[in-house]
């Protein structure tokens, strides 16, 4: 698969097949996404991929908090800023809508989209999930290493026709994770990741995007040359 492909191809997937990875192919995957660059080589991320009998057990342990209504574990770092500001705030909302319009869930309707949601903890279906985990001492930069660590992961997935889909959910019962995957204390839960062969009866809408000149500039002679010109513009009052 060509690297556009395979980036355009990924998206969030919220349905799969229990279809099982064969467990070279996870192998694959995750000794080419060791190859991930890092700011001095430091490779902050700490993987675990979680199958079979163990993962069936945490889906059940999670679900009975589900269930329970069981408050979320203390943080132990913030999903997004309390006041998130525009354009994110927007950006959020209008995600929120298109997800949950989707599934027939009206704007507000937060029992329903709690119900949807519950199905984080069920990975979607999927038959492994990875667990990425970073240590305590490392800074924001590091934390943008895992990151890049983690669209690795999921390009390479595309590669071997696998989706996934990336869930901080996961980060709110970490205690329960822990139960299961037993981390160092050193280690703080940044997100899951379910993986798995996509359940194509499910029908989805491509969550979109901010366009190009919302998020990038590009600062070339034109552009200043442009720039220019309207800076003399405004000083002559036209
Ligand atoms: C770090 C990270 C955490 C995410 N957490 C969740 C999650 O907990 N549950 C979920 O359903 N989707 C989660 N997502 C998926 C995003 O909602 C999704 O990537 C975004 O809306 C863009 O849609 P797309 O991936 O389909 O292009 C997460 C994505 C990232 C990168």
């Amino acid at each position: 698969m060509d690297v556009y492909e395979a980036v355009m191809s990924r998206r969030a997937v919220r349905r799969f097949t229990g279809r099982d990875i064969p467990k070279e192919v996870l192998e694959r995957v995750l000794f080419a996404a060791n190859w991930t660059p890092s700011g001095s080589n430091l490779q902050s991320w700490n993987t675990y991929v979680v199958t079979g009998s163990p993962l069936a057990e945490l889906k059940k342990r999670a679900g009975r908090r589900v269930a329970a209504r069981d408050p979320w574990d203390e943080r132990e770092y913030e999903m997004y800023p309390a006041d998130l500001k525009s354009p994110y705030r927007e950006r959020r909302s209008r995600f929120g809508h298109e997800r949950y319009s989707a599934l027939g869930i009206a704007d507000g309707d937060w029992e329903a989209s709690q119900r949807a949601a519950s199905a984080n903890w069920d990975c979607f279906g999927a038959p492994a999930a990875l667990f990425c985990y970073i240590d305590r001492d490392l800074g924001v930069p590091q934390w943008a290493d895992v990151g890049m660590y983690l669209q690795t992961v999921m390009l390479l997935l595309r590669g071997e026709g696998l989706h996934s889909c990336t869930q901080m959910a996961w980060s709110v019962y970490r205690k329960t994770v822990a139960e299961i995957l037993s981390p160092p204390e050193r280690l703080i839960l940044f997100c899951g990741m379910s993986i798995g062969y996509e359940d194509v009866t499910e029908s989805y809408v491509r969550t979109g995007r901010a366009p190009l000149n919302e998020t990038v500039t590009f600062v070339d002679s034109t552009s200043q040359q442009l720039a220019q010109a309207a800076r003399e513009g405004s000083l002559l009052g036209v």
